[in-house]
């Protein structure tokens, strides 16, 4: 269907295919600094690169004649059928990339049918892009704020507006080192309107002695010093847990430890994640991190994110145990070049590359994938 359906050397395709064109043409879209913003990472951002290495540690191992005409692309998560094991990963303050943000994004969601989870760090209110999405499933990503009251108030918005999902973020209980934030003294937060879902959230307006509409910086100010707690432990976890009847999910999880107690203190699911490499310079590739935490928490739902960047990647991680992977970047980059569009075309392009690949691989659904459809090609040691 792909090639027969327009894209032919005299039809090229809108918007670029390759991951390395993709964040060309974006970086080249954007503010300087929404660029370094989104393509960087923590200190050397060596776990950028671990996070991609990490992939060429398992080559998938195709078989042949198994008849792969009909393919099925659904999976259950949660008790729902998604059409494909893809959702949209919470990227904050996506004003900065295109003026529509998180409601282009939303827009594309709905139109591909694809969950999107939102950032705490919306530059549109929660309550706007659960109206974009519909009944496309939705879950809202908490920042938990070091303001107990904000951490409510966020969770009782998500519900009232129908988010089906709590994903709370434990990686980042302060922002990682990311340099080249510092040398451009970038903080998008501080960006007018970037964080339109904090500065609507009546906990956190009750904390300003003065309206934001009156001072802005004062509002920004602080939301960066509340937005998270470096002082939560798992006993507070328990608590966000008896919050809230939705699933709750941990995302930012890398060691099996911290996965079985996370489901210990009743966590629905886990996203292994290192946040794109944002977080903790020199930290380990995620998906090096997959399998221990899959072994770990048995059948709760486990999902990746950092480094996807084509259908094989989501193959891989699904066959280390994954149900569903999380798009971050890419779809960044969509967003930078033509808004809703340009992210309909990543989302496209991923879904025909995963079939492709899923049937190539000689499979047609992802419950026949396990570790043995891979070769297990990590260093020792
Ligand atoms: C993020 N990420 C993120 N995570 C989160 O829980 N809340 C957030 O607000 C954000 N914001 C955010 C902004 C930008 C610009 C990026 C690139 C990332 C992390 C995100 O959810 C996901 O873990 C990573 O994007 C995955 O890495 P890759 O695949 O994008 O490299």
């Amino acid at each position: 269907d792909v090639y027969a359906s327009g894209m032919l050397a005299d039809d090229p395709p809108e918007h670029p295919v390759r991951y390395e064109e993709l964040e060309r043409r974006a970086m080249a879209a954007m503010s300087e600094e929404a660029a370094a913003y989104v393509a960087g990472g923590a200190g050397t951002e060596d776990t950028i690169t671990e996070n991609r290495r990490a992939f060429a540690d398992w080559r998938i191992v195709p078989r042949v004649l198994r008849n792969v005409s009909e393919r099925d692309l659904r999976v259950d998560l949660f008790g729902t059928e998604l059409d494909l094991p893809i959702l949209l990963a919470p990227l904050g303050v996506l004003s900065i990339v295109h003026e529509a943000g998180e409601l282009a994004v939303a827009r594309a969601a709905a139109e591909h049918d694809v969950p999107m989870v939102l950032s705490s760090a919306s530059s549109y209110t929660m309550e706007e892009v659960a109206e974009e999405l519909g009944e496309t499933p939705k879950w809202f990503q908490l920042y938990w704020s070091a303001d107990p009251d904000i951490a409510s108030s966020f969770v009782e918005r998500a519900e009232h507006a129908g988010y089906d999902a709590i994903v709370v973020t434990l990686d980042t209980p302060l922002l990682g080192w990311r340099e080249r934030d510092i040398e451009q003294g970038y903080l998008p937060f501080l960006d007018g309107e970037g964080v339109a879902n904090y500065v609507s959230d009546p906990a956190f307006r009750d904390r300003l002695d003065v309206p934001p509409e009156e001072n802005e910086g004062t509002a920004l100010m602080e939301f960066v010093d509340i937005f998270g707690d470096p002082s939560l432990t798992w006993d507070d976890l328990a608590s966000l847990r008896a919050e809230t009847d939705l699933p709750l999910i941990v995302k930012g999880v890398l060691h099996p430890d911290d996965a079985e107690r996370a489901v210990e203190c009743g966590a629905d699911g886990v996203v292994v994640s290192n946040h794109g490499g944002r977080q903790v310079d020199g930290a380990i590739g995620a998906l090096t991190a997959l399998p221990g935490v899959v072994d770990a928490v048995g059948d709760v739902p486990v999902l990746f994110d950092s480094g996807i960047r084509s259908g094989a990647d989501a193959v891989k991680a699904i066959a280390l145990g994954a149900d569903a992977v999380l798009l971050g970047r890419p779809y960044a980059y969509g967003l930078a070049l033509d808004g809703e569009a340009g992210v309909g075309s990543v989302l496209e392009n991923f879904r025909a590359d995963l079939d492709l690949t899923l049937a190539l691989a000689g499979h047609t659904s992802f419950d026949e994938l396990d570790r043995s459809i891979l070769l297990d090609r990590r260093p020792s040691g």
